[in-house]
């Protein structure tokens, strides 16, 4: 199930600013970091949400809000590209692969980080549904993509370096950092397949559980991972003096409360969702805790 979404989403991106008149040096670096061979996370549970909530056109629905799903990828793979520069978390390795601007220089990966920011919004634009609730989707992506929501807790992170938070203000860092673009893939998803109030409460409840679930076990990653899986440097949080869940309250701990988030977002899901879609929602919360990379 999630294959053949990752699949649409992979086949979308490699397309996507093929045509475009844009600088070859900007266009490869902007492919470079998108085509790096991401989880795709956030687009897949777009497009899972939405067929959830309409089982019936679950094909034809992928297929409109495609560009959509891919548009959320190109905003998470700018935030990834920023937040491994110098002036953030200075990091050499992501995705399995030097980082952007390691591989061609900082200004060009500030720029196609800029790049794949403005872009994703066009592509957002070109997604086959009704005008109303794109016109939502897209507003909502631009407020959990910003101030408020993940560029503010980037900003929280970076301001909580060397700092020892409580737990309720690493709470709000990560659901701003991480938990808000996780949040409105699935708000989003739900939003464009017409559903109801109590379904795009309960898709959005489902991401937030995950977004908080998924910031901890990355926080756990850096700790016991191993930097070939993972993908990107280890033991670099410990490094920096980040503000991260095993920092504050243990490992185990850490774990313990994934489990339990990733519970919560399981439960936000019954009564209302079915069929396979849902299933595939439900696993994905299941199996988060045991992720790898
Ligand atoms: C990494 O996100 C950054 C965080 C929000 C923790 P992912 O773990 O989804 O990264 P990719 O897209 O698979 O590379
Ligand atoms: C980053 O959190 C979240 C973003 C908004 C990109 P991290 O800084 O922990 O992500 P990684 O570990 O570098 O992927
Ligand atoms: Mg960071
Ligand atoms: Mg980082
Ligand atoms: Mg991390």
């Amino acid at each position: 199930m999630s294959a053949e979404l990752r699949e649409m989403v992979e086949g979308y991106l490699a397309s996507s600013f093929l045509d475009s008149d844009i600088p070859a040096r900007l266009s490869e670096a902007m492919r470079y970091s998108l085509l790096a061979g991401g989880k795709r996370l956030r687009p897949v549970l777009c497009l899972a949400v939405a067929r959830a909530c309409a089982p019936e056109r679950a094909d034809e629905l992928a297929r409109a809000i495609l560009p959509f799903a891919a548009g959320l990828e190109m905003i998470h793979t700018y935030s990834l590209i920023h937040d491994d520069l110098p002036s953030m978390d200075d990091d050499d390795l992501r995705r399995g692969k030097p980082t952007c601007h390691k591989a061609f220089d900082e200004a060009t990966a500030i720029l196609a980080g800029d790049a794949l920011l403005t872009n994703a919004f066009s592509h957002m634009a070109k997604a086959d549904v009704p005008a109303q609730p794109l016109l939502e989707a897209v507003r909502l992506t631009a407020e959990a993509a910003g101030a408020a929501g993940m560029v503010g807790g980037q900003v929280l992170d970076l301001a909580g370096e060397g700092q020892k938070l409580s737990l309720e203000e690493l709470r709000v860092l990560n659901a701003k950092k991480t938990g808000a673009l996780l949040f409105n893939a699935c708000e989003c998803g739900a939003v464009l397949a017409g559903a109801s109030p109590a379904m795009r409460e309960a898709a959005r409840t489902y991401g937030a559980e995950l977004g908080i679930a998924f910031q901890i076990t990355d926080d756990i990653l850096d700790v016991v991972g191993d930097e070939a899986t993972v993908g990107k440097e280890v033991r670099h949080d410990a490094e920096s003096d980040k503000a991260t869940w095993p920092s504050l309250i243990g490992l185990e701990a850490s774990i313990d409360l994934a489990r339990k988030h990733c519970s919560a977002a399981e439960a936000a899901l019954e009564g209302l969702f079915s069929g396979p879609d849902a299933e595939f929602l439900r696993e994905t919360a299941r199996k988060l805790v045991n992720r790898t990379h």
